[in-house]
């Protein structure tokens, strides 16, 4: 039996604007996806933990979300077996990741996949095979979409710079707070609302995508000498433009307010495409747990995330 996991992610700074080619900043966090390969003769069999509607599920007690639903995770894994001409295998996927919230739930399935028929199959594919790999089979599966910043996170951890190319940052660990607020969100038309809008609007959502890539590009060196106060501020700036651009919603807004307002957050932002997903607080003076009290208070899923986590690893089964 072979077991790799890899982790998802969040974006930190500069969502959206990066499909124009301005800098974006995320990081690998401590939430993870598990592959399980086994030798299965004659057949070829996926399993997942959990098959229910909602996709996953959440302990209220611990704040942890396990499990992908089965249908999605199924998708991926089976491109990566007919990619890798894999046989006589079965499959099992575990995840924390919730799909479709923005945090790279399916690149991390794919990754993980990846490196355990990796292991399995012996094909010694390097880390940067395994993340070119990968991508392309999450593109495959997405219809041309898929982000360069996931795979990348969940294959070699830490922190990345994606501008045209990616860029591995040496940055700290910093803890957030994640705020699920329940709904899925379709990236696609959220992109495309986006970039229509930035047709109609140049010279007025060019210099928004500007401003967000400004922030991008500001935001290592504060991570790195921890000043925290700034890194918030720029948070809520972030989040403000992405409104501007219209990918905020009531629940996302009434997340974000109840932790700058009642959780004590330094800042907080929408994470990922926006619409419905997640957004992310900075803990402040009074800590994770009263961001946690606060966004389950206003009717979201929370639970804490450490950024700039491990990439890709082989488990011990
Ligand atoms: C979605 O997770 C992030 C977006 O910037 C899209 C992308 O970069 O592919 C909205």
């Amino acid at each position: 039996m072979t077991m790799a996991s890899a982790p998802g992610k969040i974006i930190l700074f500069g969502e959206h604007a990066v499909v124009s080619g301005t800098a974006a900043l995320g990081g690998a966090i401590d939430l993870r996806a598990r592959a399980i390969v086994q030798s299965l003769p004659g057949r070829i069999l996926i399993e997942t933990d959990d098959l229910s509607l909602r996709g996953f599920s959440l302990d209220l007690s611990t704040g942890e979300i396990r499990s992908a639903s089965a249908a999605y995770a199924t998708r991926y894994v089976s491109a990566v077996l007919k990619e890798l001409g894999a046989r006589d295998v079965r499959v099992m996927i575990e995840s924390d990741i919730p799909p479709a919230a923005g945090l790279g739930s399916s690149a991390s399935i794919v990754v993980a996949t990846v490196a355990a028929l990796n292991g399995h199959l012996g094909l010694e594919l390097s880390q940067k095979e395994i993340a070119a790999l990968s991508y392309r089979i999450e593109k495959e599966v997405q219809k041309g979409r898929g982000s360069p910043m996931d795979t990348a996170l969940a294959t070699y951890g830490g922190y990345q710079r994606i501008a045209d190319d990616n860029q591995r940052l040496d940055l700290p660990p910093l803890e957030m707070v994640v705020g699920y607020t329940r709904l899925p969100h379709d990236t696609f038309s959220l992109v495309e609302k986006v970039q229509l809008l930035k047709e109609r609007y140049p010279d007025l959502v060019g210099p928004i995508f500007q401003a967000i890539g400004a922030i991008s590009e500001r935001a290592a060196p504060l991570i790195r000498e921890q000043r925290l106060k700034d890194l918030g501020e720029l948070m809520d700036i972030n989040h403000g433009l992405l409104e501007a651009l219209g990918v905020g919603s009531r629940e996302l807004s009434e997340l974000v307010y109840a932790a700058r307002n009642t959780g004590g957050a330094l800042g907080a932002k929408l994470t990922g495409a926006g619409g419905g997903g997640c957004m992310i607080a900075l803990p402040g003076m009074a800590g994770k747990d009263a961001l946690l009290v606060a966004l389950r208070q206003a009717r979201g899923m929370a639970f804490a995330a450490m950024m700039g986590c491990e990439g890709v690893r082989l488990e011990v089964a």
